[in-house]
């Protein structure tokens, strides 16, 4: 039997709904149930009847199904599919901002791990920030984590006075203006799409068409007439684009753009986990409980 006949089969036996995030392997993503953006599979895990979701992305994502689902098994098919991004600001760093800033509104990014999204009061992901930062009363201050470029991109869009944590998503951070303006020198007139958390969506904005998150960019991929279109994100993203839309030419502006991480899953390890039942994502009940209430106001936003 095939391992792609394999997967399919051991899901149904052990009533699993397999989740995987636009950046996973091609293979990965064929096999899946449902293949989005953070916030898509968010709520795709919270719909789903069945009692164990497997999680093929970074280890975030999976704790986020977990906070969302705490009676329900929760797996993630390799330990090391961690986040740089996530990695950037630690709980006890929080505690020690937040006690900078007495009063301030906490808004994290999704991109964190249970203990920082406990001590947060909102969670947004790249397809809703904007609308939660709006959402925020104008005469609060906002403490904004942990993405510098997400949150600068923010601050521009809404006009908010944001405070920023300086971290960055180590694969994103290096497609920088630079890199945009050699792509678009070689590649004259085409459309660029890029997600918040590029480098180039700061200085390079006039230059970026539209700030998408991952998606936003399969929706626009989906309706563009245009012939080319450069790529400001995780090259993983770019096998459902090219699927979707044969008859544009969807071009990286770096294709070295890859997240170790999202790429540490292949299609042995999702059956394995299947299998063997392997990993089994646990979230601390006390954290847990405080991280849903900023997690349920990301869900509906
Ligand atoms: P999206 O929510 O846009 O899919 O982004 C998640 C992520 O990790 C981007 O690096
Ligand atoms: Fe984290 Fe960056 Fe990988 Fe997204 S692309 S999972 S932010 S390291």
């Amino acid at each position: 039997m095939s391992l792609e006949a394999e997967v399919l089969r051991l899901k149904e036996d052990r009533r699993a709904v397999l989740l995987a995030h636009n950046y996973q392997r091609g293979e990965v993503q064929d096999v899946a149930d449902y293949v989005g953006d953070s916030l898509y599979l968010a709520r795709k895990a919270m719909e789903s009847d069945r009692p164990v979701i497997v999680f093929a992305g970074v280890r975030f994502m999976a704790e986020t199904a977990k906070i969302l689902n705490p009676t329900r098994t929760v797996l993630l098919p390799d330990l090391g599919a961690g986040c740089s991004l996530a990695d950037s600001i630690t709980a006890d760093q929080l505690r020690a901002w937040k006690a900078e800033h007495p009063g301030a509104v906490v808004v994290a990014y999704i991109n964190t791990s249970a203990d920082v999204k406990a001590e947060s009061d909102y969670i947004c992901t790249s397809s809703n920030a904007e609308r939660v930062v709006r959402s925020i009363p104008a005469d609060r201050e906002i403490l904004f984590l942990p993405d510098m470029f997400l949150g600068d991109y923010l601050r521009r869009r809404t006009g908010r006075r944001l405070h920023l944590w300086a971290g960055d998503c180590h694969v994103h951070a290096r497609l920088r203006p630079e890199r945009l303006e050699v792509a678009r020198a070689a590649h004259p007139g085409a459309t660029v799409v890029a997600h918040p958390e590029c480098g180039c969506t700061s200085e390079a904005l006039p230059h970026v068409d539209r700030v998408l998150s991952t998606d936003g960019m399969l929706r626009f991929a989906e309706s563009t007439h245009d012939r080319e279109v450069l790529v400001a994100t995780e090259i993983g993203i770019l096998h459902r684009m090219r699927r979707i839309n044969p008859s544009t030419a969807f071009v990286p502006i770096d294709d070295g753009a890859v997240c170790p991480f999202m790429k540490t899953i292949d299609l042995e390890d999702v059956r394995n986990s299947l299998r063997d039942q392997r990993y089994v994502i646990d979230v601390d009940p006390a954290v847990a409980d405080r991280a849903r209430a900023a997690l349920a106001r990301m869900v509906a936003a």
